[in-house]
């Protein structure tokens, strides 16, 4: 196993208020938030996982993302506080893409500048509509002016990598708002949009009262013209909702999808690492809730397991397949220390379905496998 690309992640749990469709570690800010106890917290979090594994001190770190929760709820301070405590404890590669989560109801001019001052060099701004009934339905604390001020913030602060997020498939929604959504965001001219559907998660507001969703039809309608519209306005899919103008693509997440590693420090946060002494992959997770993560003197972790060596191609394929790359043969073989042997039959599955094709050093995933990518997955289960 070769080691492969570290990544760091940040969970800030806190937001204004919960939106009724999330399912993110987060949680409605009842008092003021406790930014220089938590901002030490992830510090001491981090130290625990560095001693905890030693083999990530010597790593350089490609990437770091700073999410929620709303990480924007942080004072500028705070977010250099935070870098300058992680440069002080891990080597950084010369261009470290930073990226830090914003809402716009959270927007400040000075702020965004503070945050490009303290390192951020790309930011992501929550936006999902720029229409109000549909921000009202979203339970969203700002109105389509603000998300527009917020991009025009972030311009200014200096920034030239920002991502929107938008929504799509919403309550009540037609082809017409979804697209008018996509060419509002066009004219602010972002480097990166994701562009997600709507899904009802267990446990959120929407789950106990679902709205009025389009149906199957408007929602491929809207896929289809919102996907066209990206391409004619320049943006490229790289992965199942994320498209980028002239390449920029998100390097954190490019790690996740590509099996990279990541130390995940924070309220709930998760971690991969490559144990390459005893050939495992290792998986951590953090204490969840604030309470609990902010008492004195804590072991943060809350639990940590190896990864089955039997699930091992099929975690590999659950991320690779999100993104719109052909696959190396040699990374599979790196990132998980199996043997190509061990794939056989799944590949002359996906082979025999028409789902997948190959080459001597990749795999590559055929149209009629993007389209079934749930079939494809399932050819890599036990
Ligand atoms: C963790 S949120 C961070 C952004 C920031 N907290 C905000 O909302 O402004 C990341 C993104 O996931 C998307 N998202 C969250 N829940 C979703 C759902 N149920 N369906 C589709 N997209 C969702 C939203 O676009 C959201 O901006
Ligand atoms: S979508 Fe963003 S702002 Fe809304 S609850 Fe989730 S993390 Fe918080």
């Amino acid at each position: 196993m070769l080691s492969p690309a570290l990544s760091l992640y940040v969970h800030v749990p806190w937001c204004v208020q919960k939106c009724p469709y999330c399912d993110f570690n987060s949680h409605g800010l009842k008092q003021n938030l406790p930014e220089k106890e938590y901002i030490q917290a992830l510090l001491a979090d981090l130290d625990q996982d560095l001693q905890r594994f030693p083999a990530m001190q010597g790593r350089e770190l490609h990437s770091i993302f700073i999410g929620g929760g709303t990480p924007s709820l942080l004072s500028a301070q705070a977010i250099s506080d935070l870098l300058n405590g992680v440069k002080q404890r891990l080597v950084l590669s010369p261009n470290t893409e930073v990226t830090m989560e914003a809402n716009p109801g959270t927007a400040e001019a000075d702020r965004f500048a503070g945050y490009f001052q303290a390192g951020v060099n790309r930011l992501s701004i929550g936006v999902q509509s720029f229409q109000q009934q549909h921000l009202d339905k979203l339970g969203r604390i700002h109105n389509g002016d603000e998300a527009i001020r917020a991009f025009e913030f972030a311009q200014q602060a200096g920034f030239k990598r920002i991502n929107l997020d938008l929504m799509h498939g919403l309550p009540n929604q037609t082809l017409e708002q979804a697209m008018q959504d996509l060419q509002q965001a066009f004219a602010l001219g972002p480097s990166h949009l994701s562009w997600y559907q709507l899904t009802i998660e267990a446990n959120t507001a929407f789950a106990s009262r679902p709205p009025k969703l389009p149906n199957e039809d408007l929602l491929w309608d809207i896929y289809e013209q919102g996907h066209l519209q990206l391409q004619q306005a320049g943006f490229n899919q790289y992965e199942v909702s994320a498209y980028c103008r002239d390449d920029d693509r998100s390097q954190h997440n490019l790690n996740y999808w590509r099996f990279g590693d990541y130390l995940g420090i924070g309220c709930g946060a998760h971690g991969k690492l490559s144990d390459l002494t005893g050939q495992r992959l290792l998986r951590t997770e953090k204490v969840k809730h604030p309470k609990g993560y902010l008492e004195q003197d804590r072991d943060f972790l809350f639990k940590q397991w190896a990864v089955e060596p039997s699930d091992l191609a099929f975690e590999y394929f659950l991320n690779r397949l999100r993104l719109f790359e052909d696959i190396p043969k040699a990374e599979f073989e790196n990132l998980t220390g199996l043997g190509l042997d061990t794939l056989e039959s799944s590949i002359s599955d996906a082979k025999q379905q028409s789902l997948l094709e190959e080459n001597e050093h990749y795999w590559i995933v055929t149209k009629k496998g993007r389209l079934f990518l749930n079939d494809l997955l399932n050819c890599f289960t036990d």
